[in-house]
């Protein structure tokens, strides 16, 4: 999705900018661009990636103090150097940076064609430019502040901004509508980005924007105020991100990194919450709105692609130990299809960055419906959190690979703890359940490292069937969410065709996919489908699939069934979830890398989905 940077002060801009929107690159984007202050301004940009667009600058002019710089993500028109942002206004007295979608800009636009503006791209952006001008020349007594406010408050729908004046080149104002902007606090300088990532390495003194709340931002002041002209007390929070947890770390990829992190990912997850020696699983983050959540007469569990999953796995698991009825919806869905929502109903919103569009629209929904809404999220501050009554981070650290991996594990491992902590609260797991229960999930960690052990030989299986067109992967349980989650995994990072099925679902339709090139992912490992689920292998052999069956250490049975087995150790049932879903992550990105695919940014995605 977009990203945003910016920088005022007194250094040079261009490499704070550049350096920023790298940073920035793991969000998914097609074209960069930046814009330079130094009395006049100059603007540069193009399709493809930022460095694309250092080379297109190369010795061209680069000094100044001021600037903001911007990666696209197409929404309105293809990806091109004239879509591409910075937009500057049809006369030059505005250029504009823009994350989000404005929704009445075809409205907008056909008022200013009527003006007599005209345009050079297709964007939404270019509109608000142009609205931004149109309101200052028409009447003098206007100023630039005012100008930009006026014409926020005809905006509908999202935009986070960064808007420089012709008028007055030592100013820089921000503002922010549903698309998320920090702003750095420097001594006598100021740093923008769309999240914290570009800023860390400069400043830990940070003001989150919120909503309808613009910044008039000169070097050594800024001025915080609503669109409604109110003016506001800036409240300046450090934040807790270094910026050696947002680097490699000697990884040919973010995602493998992400993927080998999981057992310290989930260690932080689970320090404070979970003591073996306490005998005890609590949530402080729940605390407030226990009373609400231990009358609850139903669950509803929203989010969007991996954080969709965990929900899954979520409602297998609370229906199990907390005995509350649960329901799982795509955010999408849910926002658009008028749900019966009641005032005793709890409503858990998932997802990793916290800005997913339609999972914020949702919860925004569930509010208003009287419902109380829990956040599971993973980036602190962000948008979820401030929106929902309690919630629990996920503590999972910064993800940066496009395809989510510690953090849908750190979300399951939350989904674990809650079930335990609200089956004890509500007087539904019993003590002997939840003491094994506590010591199973302390293992979780250990198991993980063990699974990780066994990456070259899950690399020979994955290098093996790098080149089939189609893949199946199938589930019982709690674990055909993790089938759904190794075939997303799959599919996104190789563009490999890949389902996952419930595996007793095979039979109603997608067996007759099966022939000898037909790779088949087995979730099979010792639980209380296990006979069934043998009986599912043996119906893809019959048929000459090839089955790569993860199994429990020293399964003998499918062993001799299967032509690849991949041993987890033996471990609880409901730690399943959290150990399956390993050897999937590492088999889709070693697929991917011997396909050539970009697996930390693959093609159309995006990090934060910020857009419906
Ligand atoms: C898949 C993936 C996406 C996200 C989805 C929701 O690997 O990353 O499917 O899970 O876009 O994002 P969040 O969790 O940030 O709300």
């Amino acid at each position: 999705m977009c990203g945003i940077v910016g920088y005022i002060g007194h250094k040079e801009a261009y490499p704070i900018l550049i350096n920023g929107l790298k940073r920035l690159e793991y969000r998914g984007y097609d074209s960069a661009g930046i814009a330079l202050i130094n009395g006049e301004t100059r603007t540069y940009k193009c399709k493809g990636k930022v460095s694309d667009l250092e080379s297109f600058i190369g010795n061209q002019n680069i000094k100044g103090n001021i600037g903001m710089g911007h990666t696209r993500w197409a929404t309105h028109g293809e990806p091109n150097d004239v879509n591409a942002h910075p937009h500057i206004s049809l006369n030059g007295h505005f250029t504009v940076i823009h994350n989000g979608i404005i929704e009445n800009y075809d409205v907008l636009k056909k008022d200013l064609i009527k003006n007599g503006y005209t345009f050079k791209s297709e964007t939404d952006t270019e509109v608000l430019a142009n609205l931004i001008e149109y309101i200052y020349l028409k009447d003098e007594s206007v100023t630039v502040e005012m100008a930009v406010r006026l014409a926020l408050t005809k905006v509908i729908g999202a935009y986070g901004i960064l808007v420089a004046a012709k008028e007055d080149t030592n100013m820089l104002i921000a503002a922010r509508k549903g698309s998320p902007l920090v702003i750095g606090v420097g001594d006598g300088e100021y740093f923008f980005a769309s999240d914290a990532t570009p800023i860390v390495e400069h400043t830990k003194s940070v003001i989150y924007l919120d909503d309808d709340h613009m910044a008039i931002v000169e070097r050594n002041s800024l001025t915080l105020k609503t669109i409604q002209n109110d003016v506001l007390e800036p409240e300046v929070t450090q934040i807790d991100l270094d910026i050696e947890s947002i680097e490699k770390g000697g990884y040919e990829h973010f995602m493998l990194k992400e993927i080998f992190e999981q057992p310290n990912a989930i260690k932080d997850t689970f320090r404070g919450r979970v003591s073996e020696r306490n005998k005890r699983i609590y949530l402080g983050g729940l605390h407030q709105a226990l009373p609400k959540i231990n009358n609850a007469k139903r669950m509803i569990i929203i989010g969007c692609g991996t954080s969709w999953h965990a929900g899954l796995v979520g409602e297998y698991l609370l229906e199990e130990y907390a005995r509350i009825p649960v329901e799982v919806e795509y955010a999408s869905e849910f926002r658009y299809r008028n749900p019966i929502i009641n005032e005793d109903d709890v409503v858990i919103a998932i997802s990793q960055s916290g800005e997913t569009a339609d999972t914020l629209a949702a919860i925004k929904l569930a509010k208003e419906k009287g419902a109380t809404v829990i956040g599971i999220c993973n980036v602190v501050g962000s948008s979820i959190p401030r929106e929902t009554h309690a919630g629990v981070y996920t503590h999972a650290g910064p993800e940066i690979g496009v395809a989510s991996t510690k953090a849908f594990t750190a979300q399951v491992a939350v989904l674990t703890m809650m079930s335990l902590m609200l089956g004890k609260e509500r007087g539904n797991t019993n003590d002997d359940i939840y003491l094994q229960m506590i010591k199973a999930i302390s293992s979780v960690p250990d198991y993980i490292t063990k699974i990780l052990e066994q990456n070259e030989k899950i690399q020979e299986i994955a290098l093996k069937y790098k080149d089939a067109s189609n893949f199946l992967y199938l589930g019982r349980g709690v674990l055909f969410p993790v089938a759904l989650e190794g075939a997303l995994k799959l599919k996104e990072i190789s563009y490999i065709h890949a389902e996952g099925y419930p595996a007793a679902e095979m039979k109603h339709g997608p067996i007759a996919l099966i022939d000898d090139k037909m790779p088949v992912v087995v979730i099979a490992t010792k639980d209380k489908s296990y006979e069934k689920i043998v009986s599912n292998i043996q119906e893809v052999k019959a048929r000459k699939g090839v089955v790569i069956a993860i199994v429990t250490e020293g399964d003998h049975v499918i062993k001799h069934l299967a032509d690849h087995v991949i041993e987890i150790p033996d471990h609880h049932e409901a730690i399943a979830p959290l150990l399956t879903v390993i050897p999937l992550q590492l088999m889709s990105y070693y697929i991917a890398v011997a396909r050539g695919c970009n697996v930390d940014q693959p093609r159309n995605l995006a990090k934060s989905v910020t857009v419906e």
